[in-house]
């Protein structure tokens, strides 16, 4: 009995110690690279090697969250759900918008690969009213990156969101002008909203969508950036399981720089101290519209994010 069990063991090491020498130097080059894409130096890091399940499970490592030329071609799955988020009076040729796209914006949008020994710092900034009277504008302006979100002022409210802007990330209806150093990032949401990037740009003449929209915005053409429709349609399905309609911009925008940072903090999301949802340049409403099943959901993942420390957040309270 026992010498049969020998017996098994040693064929056992055996066929492991052959496997090991047959495919060794594939596996040793996989697994340092796969320990290269997770070292960071900053003091926490949103991948660590001892990542657990719950976030492996939602986190694609190597989903490409931007478009460019080459990566432009949907799949049946992607295209279908893409277009079916808001409506449009004509379907346009996608093709052919994209080509048209990349005669007119970087096709090589850079931002953003983690290099090892390189702690590329974040600051994800909602517009919640709990961002009044916060005194975080510093503390957000120290970022590597500053992500703002659709209509977000800093004028007026510079002590408490900063000043500093590297990314606005926007859809036609939400769309501001930006400074000439700042990336603007389209969310698109149909091909109208690309065709409309097009049109700010150049012809100016698409003037409304679902509602009236700006005709032209400034903005650093070289710095226009567009998220990629297959990654709007994981972070829905991965992170939100399908919750709501689709996601919000500041759950895009988290999931992003997930994605494109090394350390992520984030500021103005969620309720106000009084537990009111409201921008904080806008006057204080009452709770409408933000308890909506699928924001809800995106505030439990938030927070499970910041259980796992993967980002921290700050609540201005
Ligand atoms: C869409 O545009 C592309 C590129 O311009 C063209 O090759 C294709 O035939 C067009 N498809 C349709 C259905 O018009
Ligand atoms: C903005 O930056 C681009 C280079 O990225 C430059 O060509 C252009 O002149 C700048 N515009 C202004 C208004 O500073």
């Amino acid at each position: 009995m026992i010498r049969r069990r020998r017996v098994i063991f040693m064929s056992l090491a055996v066929a492991f110690a052959t496997f090991l020498y047959t495919c060794g130097n594939n596996n040793f080059i996989y697994f340092e690279s796969l320990q290269r894409n997770k070292q960071c130096a900053c003091s926490f890091c949103t991948s660590n090697e001892d990542d657990d399940p719950w976030f492996t499970q939602r986190y694609k490592q190597f989903i490409e969250p931007l478009l460019t030329r080459s990566n432009s071609a949907l799949s049946k799955e992607v295209y279908s759900w893409w277009q079916s988020l808001q409506f449009a009076s004509h379907r346009a040729n996608y093709t052919a918008v994209i080509e048209k796209l990349f005669k007119i914006f970087p096709d090589n949008p850079q931002v953003m690969d983690t290099e090892p020994d390189l702690c590329r710092t974040c600051a994800v900034v909602g517009n919640s009213g709990n961002l009044l009277g916060s005194h975080y504008g510093k503390l957000i302006d120290i970022h590597d990156f500053v992500f703002r979100m659709n209509k977000g002022p800093t004028k007026g409210f510079e002590t408490d969101v900063g000043t500093k802007t590297t990314h606005r990330v926007i859809y036609p209806e939400s769309a501001v002008d930006v400074d000439n150093s700042t990336h603007l990032v389209l969310a698109p949401f149909k091909t109208l909203d690309l065709q409309w990037l097009i049109s700010a740009f150049t012809t100016k003449d698409i003037k409304r969508t679902y509602k009236n929209v700006r005709t032209t915005i400034q903005a650093n053409k070289n710095k226009v950036m567009v998220l990629h429709p297959a990654f709007m349609k994981y972070v829905y399905e991965s992170w939100l399981q399908k919750h709501g309609r689709y996601p919000s911009t500041g759950f895009l925008v988290l999931v992003l720089a997930l994605h494109v940072c090394d350390e992520v903090n984030v500021f103005g999301f969620g309720a106000d101290k009084n537990g009111n949802w409201h921008h904080y340049f806008e006057k204080v409403r009452n709770n409408a519209g933000a308890q909506e099943h699928g924001r809800n959901f995106e505030n439990e993942i938030t927070v499970q994010l910041l259980t796992k420390m993967k980002i921290q957040i700050f609540r201005g309270w």
